[in-house]
């Protein structure tokens, strides 16, 4: 086999954190090399410094003659105004006698498309596509720049199972036509799928080199040094009363009559296939968006719809999907963001205790583990996982009395997901309620006390979550209604 590209000794130093650390990282001509690590272990650093992003302090990269490099990073690099074609085709557009061929340009969008298996019309502009459609797009744009090697930062953190089977299935045919992939997930089983080799990065060093075939136990004790006893740790308990309420919410053409209650003390999980109108429920119960009928009720009080501030007064709380776009100040610091929600609870005579805000800060990112070089650190250079938990970490220092987490463990690594899952714990058993939105089926089933499964809209069905089968909820997920 060929190697294409080989980094020897990649040490890369930023103010405050030595991101890597003598790394030494090969790829060869048809094989998928995995980049493992838990989040803050370089991975996102290497992959610039292979694409020549950053500067190493020291090291060298070297690459194949003719070798291109394409990269889909971490965060998304589409420009959201303009069409998927123009950013299929950015910077390069096809011509003819000088001038952009809008015809061609459309016609090669969609058989660069048809090849992600995503089927939008190349003139729509990419900010009203989904996350996960936005995905495919920078997908198939990579693999139109012909490259030898292709390097995905993370591409399934956001993508459904549907999707990552499609897109595990395209990495095995470019594989298979020569082309070097790396490759980063969280998604141990995925790395079963699919790696032919995988390098292990921990606290910037490269700790070892597993094969296929190694097992998830194996790649959990190289990655953390140690190994996970209990993935889902749910402690239950005798449920209190109710304090979320959700009656007959009805948004035309979005959710239909959905209904549910979340006691004191509970995790509900709520279920269902993207696209099941899952996230726009409790974008709507928050005050987000608004209701045509029904009615949301905290702790037997009922909201007035359409309005967050009243939701967050009543000890309502939201960590939302999108946490990049609306649960973060990127220019802030860690503490600053921390303590976004905490403001009021840290408040004395009108006074904002901040000694208080950033002990509590101090104390959160402790638990969740961020790595940060303090409270001071600008959220925008922390690594993708760590901005993860700082946004969840806001949230559970609110500690709101019904808090809905949307998708919380995305992009979180195997053992920050555990820290997650015991501080959901706490607060249950301090008798606040969880709603648990997840497309994470084991999740679901682990963390949540009763599941409620949507579908088109609806509640299909609800589940007690132990001894609960995934079958059995995706059984109801894919429920038709007739109309
Ligand atoms: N621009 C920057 N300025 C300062 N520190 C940075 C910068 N970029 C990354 N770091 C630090 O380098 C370390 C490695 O970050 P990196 O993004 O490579 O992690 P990662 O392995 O990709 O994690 P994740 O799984 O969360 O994506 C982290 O401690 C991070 O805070
Ligand atoms: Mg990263």
């Amino acid at each position: 086999m060929a190697e294409l590209l080989r980094a020897e000794g990649i040490t890369k130093r930023f103010t405050g954190a030595l991101a890597l650390d003598g790394v030494d990282f090969a790829v060869n001509s048809g094989e998928v090399h995995v980049l493992l690590g838990e989040n803050g272990a370089g991975k996102s650093t290497l992959v610039k410094v292979l694409a020549g992003v950053y500067r190493p302090d020291s090291g060298s990269v070297r690459v194949a003659d003719g070798v291109n490099l394409a990269v889909i990073y971490q965060e998304l690099t589409l420009v959201p105004e303009l069409s998927v074609a123009e950013n299929l085709f950015l910077g390069r557009p096809p011509r003819r006698f000088g001038v952009v061929d809008r015809a061609r340009m459309l016609r090669d969008a969609v058989g660069l498309l048809a090849r992600v298996g995503l089927r939008v019309d190349p003139a729509t502009p990419v900010k009203e596509l989904g996350i996960a459609q936005q995905q495919m797009v920078e997908i198939a744009r990579a693999l139109d720049l012909n490259a030898g090697v292709l390097v995905l930062d993370e591409p399934t953190a956001v993508l459904t199972d549907t999707e990552t089977d499609r897109l595990l299935e395209i990495m095995a045919e470019i594989r298979d036509q020569g082309v070097g992939l790396v490759f980063i997930t969280h998604h141990l089983d995925e790395i079963r799928r699919i790696a032919d080799r995988v390098t292990v990065l921990r606290d910037g060093r490269s700790v070892g080199v597993l094969p296929a075939g190694s097992s998830v136990e194996q790649m959990i004790e190289l990655m953390v040094g140690r190994a996970i006893s209990e993935q889902y740790p749910r402690r239950s308990q005798e449920p209190g009363d109710v304090l979320l309420k959700v009656d007959s919410l009805t948004r035309d053409g979005r959710f239909t009559d959905v209904s549910f209650e979340v006691r004191a003390g509970e995790v509900v999980g709520i279920a269902g296939l993207v696209g099941a109108g899952r996230t726009e429920v409790v974008r709507a119960a928050f005050g987000v968006d608004h209701y045509d009928s029904g009615h949301v009720e905290v702790a037997g009080r009922r909201l007035p719809g359409g309005d967050v501030r009243a939701a967050m007064r009543a000890g309502l709380g939201l960590v939302p999907e999108d946490r990049k776009g609306q649960g973060l100040v990127l220019t802030s610091s860690v503490g600053e963001n921390l303590g976004l929600v905490t403001l009021r609870s840290a408040t004395r005579a009108g006074i904002v205790d901040r000694k208080r805000q950033r002990r509590h800060a101090d104390e959160m990112a402790t638990a969740l583990r961020v790595k940060t070089s303090g409270l001071d650190q600008e959220v925008r250079e922390l690594s993708g996982g760590n901005q993860q938990k700082v946004v969840i970490g806001k949230w559970l220092l609110a500690d709101p009395r019904v808090l809905v987490l949307d998708e919380p463990t995305r992009g979180v690594d195997v053992g920050a997901k555990v820290e997650i899952y015991e501080l959901i714990n706490r607060m249950t058993a301090a008798g606040r309620a969880v709603l648990l939105v997840s497309s994470d089926l084991p999740e679901v089933i682990g963390m949540s006390d009763r599941i409620v499964v949507m579908a088109h809209g609806r509640v299909a069905g609800e589940l007690p979550a132990r001894g609960t089968t995934q079958d059995e909820v995706m059984a109801l997920a894919v429920q038709e209604f007739s109309a």
